[in-house]
């Protein structure tokens, strides 16, 4: 008989420590995720970019409702993750260019956020 796994809320940090306009990468269990605020709203998603795994803490921009990774500028709607565009810009590394075209093109994993007793919970 196989085991279907339930989501569960996890707390993945305090309020206190996300201002508006941030975001952090934060490991829950096995699992990296990144946890941001952007217009007082919470919002959480896998913590590597889709395309070359460039960790989105580390310069993503977040405008217009989308999340913009800073390497070769792939963007995703930052409320379900919906692919917006493929790394248009693969100019670096050299190899950008090869991988962005053989890749297969996907969405980001997006996930619930709440607060409960003070922190930022993520829900998978
Ligand atoms: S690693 Fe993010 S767009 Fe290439």
């Amino acid at each position: 008989m196989s085991e279907i796994s339930q989501g569960q809320w996890r707390t993945a940090l305090p309020v206190r420590k996300l201002k508006n306009g941030k975001k952090k990468m934060v490991t829950i269990g096995k699992k990296m995720i990144l946890v941001g605020m952007h217009e007082d709203n919470y919002f959480a998603t896998e913590a590597l970019c889709r395309h070359m795994r460039w960790p989105l803490a580390w310069g993503a921009k977040v405008s217009d409702d989308c999340i913009r990774c800073p390497l070769h500028q792939t963007t995703h709607k930052i409320d379900d993750g919906e692919l917006v565009e493929w790394s248009p810009f693969p100019l670096f590394p050299p190899y950008g260019k090869i991988v962005g075209k053989m890749s297969k093109q996907k969405d980001l994993t997006v996930y619930d956020t709440r607060i409960k007793d003070s922190n930022i919970e993520v829900f998978f």
